[in-house]
């Protein structure tokens, strides 16, 4: 007799492949990078250090570093072909569909759709290609902010690390340090975390033999959804609507009688709390205590208190993120394309993982339309 297929919707508890990139565990709230807690690699890494790890298994040698300086700062200029597609967009297109197109651009220019039919590029290949796009992107997310507040776009500096130069592109100024280690924390954090719905979306293309960009291309627009990436703009929002700490008990009464999802809060593997969010939020109290904003601090206790107490939710990185970014300077629609800076890292990894031991990623479905029929024959 047929037994009837197992439905899991939203493929939750299934496990779908193995990894040795990351290993996150709800129990303990732990978060692994090929080994190492995140949070000391958070503690005492740069994030250049954590996307070498992450690509090849090992935290970098001295050599391994310079190969990273050396091949990836000439990356760092904004392309002008890259600035011809983000200026050719309208004003006020979405900051996702700003990087998601500046990075089709350069997938392009890489040629890799081309070498497809050669059985396409080999694992060193790929891995200068993911190092060229790591380099590229902080010239295209401080490019995006630049320009939506009629500012020049502003050159790198070669003698500055990933997270420095970063900031001094978006904001045309040296960055206290408290800053880049704050910004530099965030990187590492973001930076990778298992088959999210983002790196299944990478896996999935690269499954199909696809190239690297693709990949990535199609992982941004996973990634731009509120109920993933999206959510650490959101975040900034609900602070800005609810205004001071005090408003925060009438403002939660009536989002939750509206039944709203309160953006930054819950996740689908952790139910006990995110791992990520202990150091996010310590770097968050450096940030206030530097910029002497003790009335955001205040607003963020008071809605994370009332939130727990009334859905037993805990927050997610999202949440400490978002208030992170804005005292970093960042304007609200940066903090997506911020988030795939930092996951680019991740994604490209898992793509070399998949073609590795490439299995096709192709599920089946139970089709509950209609039964069979005939076309009538009047058609
Ligand atoms: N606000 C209000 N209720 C919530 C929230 C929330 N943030 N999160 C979960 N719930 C409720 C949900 O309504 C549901 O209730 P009920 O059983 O009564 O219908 C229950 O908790 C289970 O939630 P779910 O949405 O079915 O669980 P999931 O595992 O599918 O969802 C989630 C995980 C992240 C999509 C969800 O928690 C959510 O929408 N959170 C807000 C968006 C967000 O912060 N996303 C960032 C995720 S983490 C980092 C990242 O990817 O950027």
């Amino acid at each position: 007799p047929r037994t009837e297929p197992e439905i899991h919707p939203g493929l939750a508890g299934v496990y779908a492949d193995t990894t040795a990139i990351s290993r996150v565990n709800p129990d303990t709230n732990s978060l692994l990078y090929r080994g190492y807690p995140v949070q000391q690699l958070a503690d005492t890494q740069s994030f250049e250090a954590v996307a070498l790890l992450l690509w090849n298994g090992e935290l970098p040698t001295d050599d391994e570093l310079e190969w990273l300086r050396v091949n990836g700062r000439p990356h760092r200029p904004l392309r002008d072909d890259v600035r011809a597609a983000l200026d050719a967009l309208p004003p006020g297109a979405h900051p996702m569909d700003e990087i998601r197109t500046a990075v089709s651009v350069i997938g392009a220019r890489e040629g890799e759709g081309e070498s497809l039919h050669e059985g396409g590029a080999t694992r060193e290949e790929n891995v200068a290609r993911a190092l060229r796009l790591f380099a590229a992107l902080p010239a295209i997310v401080a490019y995006g902010q630049r320009r939506r507040h009629g500012l020049a776009p502003v050159p790198p500096d070669e003698s500055l690390t990933y997270a420095q130069n970063f900031l001094w592109m978006t904001h045309g100024e040296l960055p206290d340090p408290v800053v880049v280690d704050a910004f530099n924390r965030s990187m590492i954090l973001y930076a990778e975390h298992s088959f999210n719905a983002s790196t299944f979306t990478a896996r999935v293309i690269a499954s199909t033999l696809s190239d690297l960009h693709s990949a990535v291309v199609g992982a941004i627009g996973a990634l731009k959804g509120p109920l993933h990436g999206g959510a650490n703009e959101m975040v900034m929002h609900v602070f800005d609507e609810i205004g001071t700490a005090d408003a925060v008990g009438p403002w939660l009464d009536a989002a939750l009688a509206e039944h709203r999802k309160i953006m930054g809060f819950g996740h689908r593997v952790y139910k006990h709390g995110d791992s990520r969010v202990p150091t996010m939020r310590a770097a968050l109290g450096a940030l206030v205590e530097h910029y002497d904003r003790p009335d955001l601090l205040a607003l963020y206790e008071a809605l994370e208190r009332e939130f727990v107490e009334r859905k037993g939710i805990y927050p997610n990185l999202d949440f400490p993120s978002g208030p992170a970014y804005h005292l970093m300077g960042f304007d609200t629609p940066t903090f997506t394309p911020l988030f795939v800076a930092s996951r680019v890292v991740g994604w490209t990894a898992h793509v070399l993982e998949q073609q590795e031991h490439n299995a096709l990623i192709r599920p089946l479905a139970a089709y509950d339309g209609v039964p069979e029929r005939d076309v009538p024959v009047s058609r």
